[in-house]
């Protein structure tokens, strides 16, 4: 017999969903959309999204930097959560992915308080220095950057600005020290230097939803 837990997880996800979430048409067109286009389903899931959203209102975000827009779905959820005054500032290197997201974004309603920058996130986020500093960053592009994209973080926030790393546990392969994906190694020096690095204070959290079994870091700036 297959092992029931990922089935019992699963369950437990579509229940918290349903109870906690609910489901919205523009979300779910979202992702509809972006599979329409052949874009890989690797959107934060459901409940995770809502989690984006409390944490943004719950720190009193007015600018969010996103790194990593995909089809916008967790970029909907942050700028549902901010003013009419706020902004969202996402990141998206591929000019083809950035037009489903705009696509997905206008039929939300967000359109007007989401700037997406198209390029290289590593090119953009220094063009970015000197605007107002970010209240939260959320961080969900390619694992192998991460330290690159803490330090932009640290640079363009300011003290109490909430960071979020996405993809932190990548199936419990973080914990293995002779991994040899890329991705994963990526993720483990992120984690490195928000342990080490004076600028945060942060932890993580294993994450069991219908995208698996994951994880998300949270750190404060200091
Ligand atoms: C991948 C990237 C993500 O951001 C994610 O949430 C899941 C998977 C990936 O590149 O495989
Ligand atoms: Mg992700």
């Amino acid at each position: 017999m297959s092992d029931p837990t990922p089935d019992l997880w699963r369950r437990v996800d579509a229940y918290l969903t349903d109870t906690l979430v609910g489901h919205d048409p523009a979300l779910e067109s979202a992702v509809a959309d972006q599979s329409a286009a052949g874009l890989p389903a690797i959107e934060v899931a459901p409940v995770n999204g809502k989690f984006l959203h409390l944490l943004t209102r719950i720190s009193g975000a007015r600018r969010v930097l996103e790194v990593g827009t995909l089809g916008a779905y967790s970029t909907i959820w942050m700028a549902r959560a901010i003013p009419d005054d706020g902004r969202v500032v996402t990141i998206e290197a591929e000019p083809r992915i950035a037009e489903v997201a705009r696509a997905n974004l206008e039929r939300a309603g967000v359109s007007e308080k989401v700037d997406i920058k198209l390029g290289r996130a590593a090119d953009v986020l220094p063009t970015l220095d000197g605007s107002e500093p970010f209240d939260l960053v959320f961080i969900d592009a390619d694992k192998e950057s991460n330290t690159i994209y803490l330090d932009w973080a640290a640079r363009l926030g300011r003290p109490g600005t909430v960071v979020i790393v996405d993809n932190t546990v990548r199936g419990g392969e973080v914990a293995n020290p002779a991994t040899e994906n890329p991705q994963v190694i990526g993720v483990q020096r992120g984690l490195e230097m928000l342990g080490r690095d004076p600028r945060f204070d942060a932890t993580a959290l294993q994450t069991l939803d219908l995208k698996g079994w994951d994880g998300v870091a949270i750190a404060i700036v200091l």
